[in-house]
């Protein structure tokens, strides 16, 4: 038996039953036979919930990107590496080998110290998935740059609203990306971005859609040409365990978002542990998570885990309905995709435009699918399993968070009997438990409650850049001695776990995790604005769409306008991003609230989903009227 391979489920239980009776010994044989160490560690574990401070192989030392890269190069040198593929189906799809990626890895890392970055120093990454944003990312990594990229659909206020968070000394861009029939232009957003961020030193711009843009002298520079000219040998930078890898910017309930810190040795381990079982990875599969690498997903299962494995992971610049809804299915036969991963949100609009597309494509070569980011509706479940898995591949519901790092609560394929909307079981090494309305654990089965993890595993998140106050309070403090994960669950009669949805002021749209507050906070912005308040509703494509309830300051005729609810949808792009949009706006007279002033969003929930036969307890509501008055004119 392998504990690092799984592959049955009386192997699972043995495994998981080890990983909770002798956790250091459990995670310290994973991290010695699977992993390259400069050094090995004084120290397994040392945690305290209280603090919170969690540490990893403390006194380890390590670069992971000698494990992502350098150690596979003598046996598989010329396998490929990062497979990508265009957004335009006829440009030709490139093959990046393990020797090439480490070439191209210590060039950029060359460039970057060439530029003044050393170790430490935070570097923005605000790119189209090209090559470049997966090398640009490994390349900090080699010098002990902490990477922190920003999705490309952010708009230039959230840039640099991140930038400033995290002191980043430079920016990393291209002069546009290629999104379906559209171009976007990213040099122009970082333009904007830079005006208000004034730490930034440096830009690199890499060559995509060769627009015709300005580079403003001594700041801004070609990358090419600098690429050419450096040394493709960067000796690694020797970092500690418990060093920062990355930062993560994640949507909370107030309005500055959350720059989850992540540091190195447990990252690596845990999410190339993670991607080895969750995706039954062999070696000569060619694996493909959809995801972006603007999210935790990228970040983990498109880089650093299945690098880690010495895998080939593909990365696709395009969406999915370019040039038609056929376009994954025909990626999955050009490259006889053996692993493939995304969101519930991809799967729905899929199964929208019907099976006859996806006839006309070879998908035997597909083994095991996977589902994350929002909680995978059992019609979806069947679609994708009748129509992709053919019924012969295992769904892996994969659900974790940008703060885990990796993979929590999964099947193991082939071993985890699956059961649509289950995430099933925890993964070795997690603790989950659900808690009761008094903070208590909730033992048994056939339970629901709010979603815990008693006992920190090897990549979660240490901290908040710059916040460890808001890190205790957000994660540390609704249960004392746990890690709330804002979620809640129910537990089946054989253990099975189901996420039933964020218990927060967080709304999933598309997958994407966005906060009320930040969309409240534009909206507010518009001079015709008192207040507002954004609920989720469910929406057939994208899991939850947003319904924003807006009071304005003239009671008058113009409050119905086409153009303001145009402007109000413009502002939220302008600051957060076009993902934002509400779908339906109800202007009000006001909004219900408490004595307190706190916005009673329960009601506003039930309201935009027409449950109110029973709106609950509002006995501490201060304006009950206002509460008809929308209630009349909510939106269909
Ligand atoms: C939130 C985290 C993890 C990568 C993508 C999202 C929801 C995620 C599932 C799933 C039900 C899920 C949770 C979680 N979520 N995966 N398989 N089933 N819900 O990362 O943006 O940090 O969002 O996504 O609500 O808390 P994220």
């Amino acid at each position: 038996m392998s504990q690092y391979h799984i592959k049955h489920l009386e192997e699972y239980y043995q495994v998981y039953r080890k990983s909770v009776n002798q956790p250091e010994t459990f995670w310290a044989e994973i991290a010695e036979e699977h992993f390259v160490w400069r050094k090995k560690w004084d120290k397994v574990l040392e945690w305290d919930f209280e603090k919170p401070e969690v540490k990893w192989f403390q006194g380890a030392k390590l670069n992971i990107t000698e494990n992502c890269i350098d150690r596979h190069l003598q046996a598989n040198g010329n396998k490929t590496a990062i497979l990508f593929e265009p957004n335009n189906p006829d440009e030709a799809s490139q093959h990046i080998s393990y020797n090439d990626l480490h070439n191209r890895v210590a060039k950029f890392a060359n460039v970057l110290k060439s530029k003044g970055i050393k170790k430490g120093d935070r570097v923005c990454i605000y790119l189209p998935m090209i090559p470049e944003l997966a090398i640009s990312v490994l390349a900090c990594a080699r010098i002990g740059a902490i990477h922190s990229v920003v999705f490309a659909g952010f708009s230039a206020s959230a840039l640099s609203t991140r930038i400033n968070d995290s002191d980043c000394k430079m920016v990393i861009t291209s002069d546009g990306g290629y999104r379906g029939a559209k171009t976007i232009d990213l040099k122009g957003i970082v333009d904007e971005a830079l005006e208000s961020c004034p730490g930034v030193e440096n830009v690199l711009v890499a060559k995509r859609i060769n627009s015709d843009i300005k580079l403003k002298e001594g700041r801004d520079y070609w990358l090419q040409p600098l690429l050419d000219e450096a040394n493709d040998h960067c000796e690694a930078e020797i970092m500690d365990a418990e060093d920062p890898l990355f930062i993560l910017y994640t949507s909370g309930s107030t309005g500055m978002p959350k720059g989850m810190l992540h540091s190195t040795a447990g990252y690596m381990v845990y999410t190339g542990y993670t991607f080895k079982n969750v995706f039954q990875y062999e070696n000569n599969d060619v694996y493909w998570c959809t995801a972006d690498i603007g999210w935790i997903t990228g970040h983990s299962y498109i880089v650093y885990g299945p690098l880690a494995n010495g895998a080939t992971t593909v990365m696709f610049e395009g969406v999915p309905s370019y040039p038609d809804y056929g376009r994954f299915w025909e990626i999955v036969e050009k490259h006889k995709i053996n692993q493939f991963y995304t969101a519930p949100t991809a799967i729905r609009a899929l199964a929208k435009e019907g099976v006859e597309i996806i006839e006309k494509y070879d998908l035997s070569s597909l083994k095991v699918l996977g589902s994350v980011g929002e909680p995978i509706n059992e019609e979806a479940w069947h679609w994708y399993n009748d129509n992709i898995g053919k019924r012969k591949s295992p769904i892996v519901d994969t659900w974790w968070q940008t703060e885990t790092g990796g993979v929590m609560i999964t099947p193991i394929p082939f071993s985890t009997p699956t059961k649509p909307t289950y995430a099933t079981l925890p993964f070795p090494g997690i603790q989950p438990v659900l808690m009761g309305e008094n903070g208590e654990e909730l033992d048994g089965n056939q339970v629901e409650g709010k979603l815990c993890v008693k006992f920190p595993w090897p990549s979660m998140a240490r901290t908040i850049w710059g916040n460890h106050k808001r890190y205790r309070e957000t994660y540390f403090s609704a249960f004392r001695g746990y890690y709330f994960t804002g979620d809640g669950a129910l537990r089946d009669e054989v253990g099975y776990y189901r996420i039933t949805g964020r218990v927060d002021d967080v709304i999933i749209v598309s997958g994407h995790n966005l906060g009320t507050a930040p969309i409240e906070d534009a909206i507010n912005e518009h001079p015709a604005v008192v207040e507002s308040a954004i609920v989720g509703f469910p929406h057939d494509i994208k899991g939850n769409a947003l319904y924003g309830y807006v009071t304005l300051k003239d009671t008058g005729e113009g409050r119905n306008q086409y153009n303001l609810r145009n402007e109000i949808n413009q502002i939220i792009t302008e600051h957060i991003g076009p993902i934002a949009k509400l779908d339906k706006i109800q202007f009000t007279e006001g909004l219900p609230k408490t004595r307190s002033g706190k916005i009673m969003r329960r009601i506003l929930r039930k309201i935009a989903t027409h449950d109110t036969s029973n709106l609950g307890d509002t006995s501490t509501l201060l304006n009950p009227e206002v509460v008809e008055g929308i209630m009349a004119n909510v939106i269909e």
